[in-house]
C-alpha cells in the first residue's frame, strides 16, 4: 500500500488534500516525495513565521535536560519563565497567561473566562470569521459552516463587514443590553483575507466594551508574533484587549502550543472558580521551543520587522504586474497579504496551477492568501511572483 492509500484508508480529513507528500521543510522551501522543491507563501497558514527549521530552535529542543512532562498542578521553572516572555511581548496591561495547547483551546478558554468573569451569556463576534473546531469557536465563525450542524452553543451575535465607524451604532445597540459577556474577533483579519477594520471603529468598539462591562477578547492566533509587522495586531489599534489569544507561531512551528493572556484583575476574579486544565498545555518540549522561538524574534526584531516592510513592498508591486482575469483588490499588512479575485473556483484554479509550477500558496474564499516567512529572501518572493504570473 503506497502512502496515498494507506492516508486514504486510515487518516481523518475534513477536506481534500493538496497532492504534495512532504518530506523536509528548510527556510522558504518545501521538499516533497517526489523529489520537487517548492516555494512556501503558505507558511503553515500562519504557523511559520521565522521560515522553517531554525536551527538555534532546533539546537534548543534537543537540549536533554528537561522532564518528560510535568504534570499541571505542580510547579515549572519553564511556565514562569514562558509567562513572563508573554507578558512581555503582550499589549497594555496582558500580564497572565494560561497554558493551551493551541488556538482553538485557547478561543474557548476565552470565552469562558469572559462569560464567568461578566456573568453574561452572550458573545458578538465577526461574520464570517474563523476562530477554530471547538463548538464555542465554531459558534462564534461562520453562520453558513453552521448549517452541517444540528445544534451549536447559542447567544451568539455577528457583525458584518465592512467594520468602519458606521457600525459601531449596531456595536452600541447591542452591547448596551448588558447581555454580552465579550466581543471576539482577529484585530486584522486574516481567515477573510486580511480585512483591516478601520481604526476609527476599533478605537469606538474598545470605548463601548469597556463602558458596558463587555470584554474585549483579541484572537491573535494568526495576526501574533509579528505577522502585520507589530508583534501583535492589536498594536496597529487605540484598543486595550481584556483577554488576548495566541499559538501557531507561539512556537515558530516547533511544537503545538497554544495560550490565553489576560490581566492580572480579571485573573484574579477568576481564580479558584474556573478550571483550565490541560494535560497537554505547554509540554517541556514545546517551552523549550517556544522559549527559543521567542527569544530568536525579540532579538532579531529589527532585521525581521524591516524584511517584513521590503517583502510588503515586494508583494505590492509584484502582484500588480500578475494579469488577472479582473483587477484584484490587494490587502496588505506586513507579512499578511490578501488578494481578492472575486470567484471562489478561480482562487481554487489559481491555487492549483501554482502547485504544479512549484509555488505553495492558500486560499480565503475568493481571495488569495499569502503568509510568507519574516526571513523570506526578497529574491524568493520575486521567483514565487514570478511563478505566479503563469498562473493566473
Ligand atoms: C484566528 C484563529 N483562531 C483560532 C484558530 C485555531 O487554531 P488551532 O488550529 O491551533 O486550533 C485559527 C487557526 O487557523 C485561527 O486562524
Amino acid at each position: 500500500m503506497d502512502n496515498k492509500e494507506k492516508d486514504d484508508k486510515y487518516f481523518g480529513r475534513g477536506n481534500q488534500a493538496l497532492d504534495l507528500e512532504v518530506t523536509r521543510a528548510k527556510g522558504s522551501y518545501i521538499y516533497a516525495a517526489n523529489g520537487k522543491k517548492y516555494i512556501d507563501f503558505l507558511g503553515g497558514a500562519g504557523v511559520g513565521n521565522l521560515g522553517w527549521g531554525v536551527e538555534e530552535i532546533e539546537e534548543a529542543i534537543r537540549k536533554k535536560d528537561r522532564p518528560a512532562y510535568v504534570y499541571p498542578n505542580f510547579y515549572y521553572r519553564g511556565w514562569s519563565e514562558l509567562a513572563e516572555v508573554l507578558a512581555k511581548l503582550a499589549p497594555g496591561k496582558l500580564q497572565k497567561s494560561y497554558r493551551m495547547t493551541g488556538g482553538s483551546e485557547a478561543v474557548d478558554a476565552a470565552l469562558e473566562m469572559a462569560t464567568m468573569y461578566t456573568g453574561r451569556e452572550k458573545i458578538l463576534s465577526i461574520e464570517g470569521s474563523y476562530h477554530g473546531n471547538t463548538m464555542g469557536a465554531l459558534s462564534i465563525g461562520a453562520t453558513k459552516k453552521k448549517k452541517g450542524f444540528p445544534k451549536l452553543l447559542e447567544g451568539f451575535e455577528k457583525l458584518e463587514l465592512p467594520l468602519n465607524s458606521e457600525k459601531l451604532e449596531r456595536v452600541k445597540k447591542l452591547l448596551s443590553t448588558k447581555e454580552f459577556a465579550a466581543v471576539i474577533m482577529e484585530p486584522v483579519i486574516i481567515n477573510l483575507g486580511v480585512v483591516v477594520p478601520e481604526k476609527e471603529f476599533m478605537a469606538g468598539l474598545n470605548k463601548i466594551c469597556k463602558d458596558t462591562g463587555t470584554l474585549l477578547i483579541m484572537d491573535e492566533a494568526i495576526t501574533g508574533f509579528g505577522r502585520t509587522g507589530k508583534m501583535f495586531a492589536s498594536e496597529h489599534f487605540d484598543i486595550e484587549p481584556d483577554i488576548l489569544g495566541m499559538a501557531k507561531a507561539i512556537t515558530a512551528g516547533h511544537a503545538g502550543m497554544g495560550a490565553v493572556i489576560t490581566t492580572s484583575e480579571i485573573d484574579r476574579q477568576l481564580s479558584g472558580k474556573i478550571g483550565l486544565y490541560s494535560s497537554y498545555g505547554w509540554h517541556p518540549v514545546a517551552v523549550d521551543a517556544s522559549l527559543a522561538a521567542l527569544h530568536y524574534l525579540e532579538k532579531n526584531q529589527k532585521r525581521l520587522f524591516e524584511n517584513i516592510e521590503q517583502l510588503a513592498e515586494t508583494f505590492k508591486n509584484g502582484i500588480s504586474e500578475v494579469n488577472f482575469r479582473k483587477e484584484p483588490e490587494v490587502r496588505i499588512k506586513g507579512a499578511a497579504i490578501g488578494v481578492e479575485v472575486y470567484d471562489e473556483d478561480y482562487a481554487s484554479n489559481i491555487k492549483q496551477k501554482a502547485l504544479e509550477k512549484g509555488l505553495l500558496i492558500n486560499t480565503e474564499g475568493s481571495s488569495l492568501l499569502f503568509l510568507p516567512n519574516f526571513q523570506m529572501p526578497q529574491k524568493t518572493a520575486l521567483e514565487g511572483l514570478n511563478l505566479l504570473k503563469s498562473c493566473t
